[in-house]
């Protein structure tokens, strides 16, 4: 069975791409996962970080994105096959005897032009502007569940805002992982997600985890009262150079010691927090997926 992980906060800046990062090679070294990141956000800095900007250039060229996942979602529909969006080899670390399993499927800004034609084309055959919505976050998010199997391991690297790219990847998610920094904004930003999730009946699972702690303008004020009305996660993330360096593609792969440099221990760390907390968590309910392959 596969976990889909959706990395998301409607503010941007808060550190979703660098926990992708940091989640996708915690699960694929030190749990030896193989892992598909999906990424959401038009801005494609985890499509970057993860398949440099000659790679990444080339597989918007061809198709491979977000964008066009989108769009072949809403045509004929039921038997889309995922694996035509994917891009196989990312990463920049190998580690033998067995290098890290990171595949993805990157963005581009075609995923904001995706996402319009998509508004235009569900506003001619449904009767209202929530139903459209719904339609397209349902649609996004069974597309993202059609890779149940392909992988261990879906990280969804989610658009700030709250788009229906952003809903359709909360959706598809078993569990979400909310990066914030402890700014005054923050506890707002959480509130805010959670409320449309209770609007939405949604049954993913939420945990907001601290990030870029100890630097300036954090308050651990903020951090505890989060914890109280959210839970505590096991780990907080503090602010580090090393994170800075380690969203930067190699071309010439690299040790994990060299890429995450005295940021390792955080990536197994941050591995682990995540593997406890799931084992706490209660369990949710499958979710149903139209497009499963019959
Ligand atoms: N723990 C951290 N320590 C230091 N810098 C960080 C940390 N987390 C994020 N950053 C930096 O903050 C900026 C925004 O992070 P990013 O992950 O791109 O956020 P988002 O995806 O939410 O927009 C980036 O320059 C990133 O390197
Ligand atoms: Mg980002």
């Amino acid at each position: 069975m596969t976990d889909f992980i959706a990395i998301s906060n409607r503010k941007g800046g808060v550190g979703k791409t660098t926990l992708t990062m940091m989640t996708a090679y915690g699960f694929a070294l030190y749990g030896q996962k193989r892992v598909l990141v999906i990424d959401l956000d038009a801005q494609a800095s985890s499509s970057l970080s993860f398949l440099g900007a000659d790679r990444w250039i080339e597989a918007k060229d061809s198709g491979r994105h977000a964008g066009d996942m989108l769009i072949n979602a809403f045509g004929d529909g039921k038997n889309i096959d995922i694996s035509q969006f994917i891009v196989q080899g990312g990463g920049d670390v190998i580690s033998p005897p067995r290098d890290p399993v990171i595949d993805v499927i990157p963005s581009s800004s075609a995923l904001d032009d995706s996402e319009r034609t998509l508004l235009y084309m569900m506003a001619q055959s449904e009767p209202t502007l929530e139903e459209v919505f719904y339609d397209i976050e349902r649609k996004v998010a069974n597309i993202i569940r059609s890779a149940d199997g392909l992988y261990d391991v879906v990280i969804l690297d989610c658009p700030p805002g709250l788009s229906c790219a952003a809903w359709g990847g909360l959706r598809a998610a078993d569990y979400a992982l909310i990066p914030y920094t402890a700014d005054p904004t923050a506890e707002d930003n959480i509130r805010a997600l959670m409320k449309n999730v209770l609007l939405r009946d949604i049954e993913t699972r939420f945990i907001p985890i601290a990030n870029r702690v100890g630097n300036a303008g954090g308050s651990a004020m903020v951090i505890d009262a989060i914890e109280h009305e959210y839970g505590k996660f096991g780990l907080q993330i503090p602010s580090r150079q090393a994170l800075v360096n380690a969203l930067s593609y190699n071309e010439e792969p690299v040790s994990p010691s060299i890429k995450f440099g005295s940021a390792r221990n955080l990536v197994e760390n941050l591995h682990e927090a995540i593997l406890t907390w799931k084992h706490h968590a209660p369990q949710t309910v499958p979710i149903e997926n139209e497009y499963a392959s019959a």
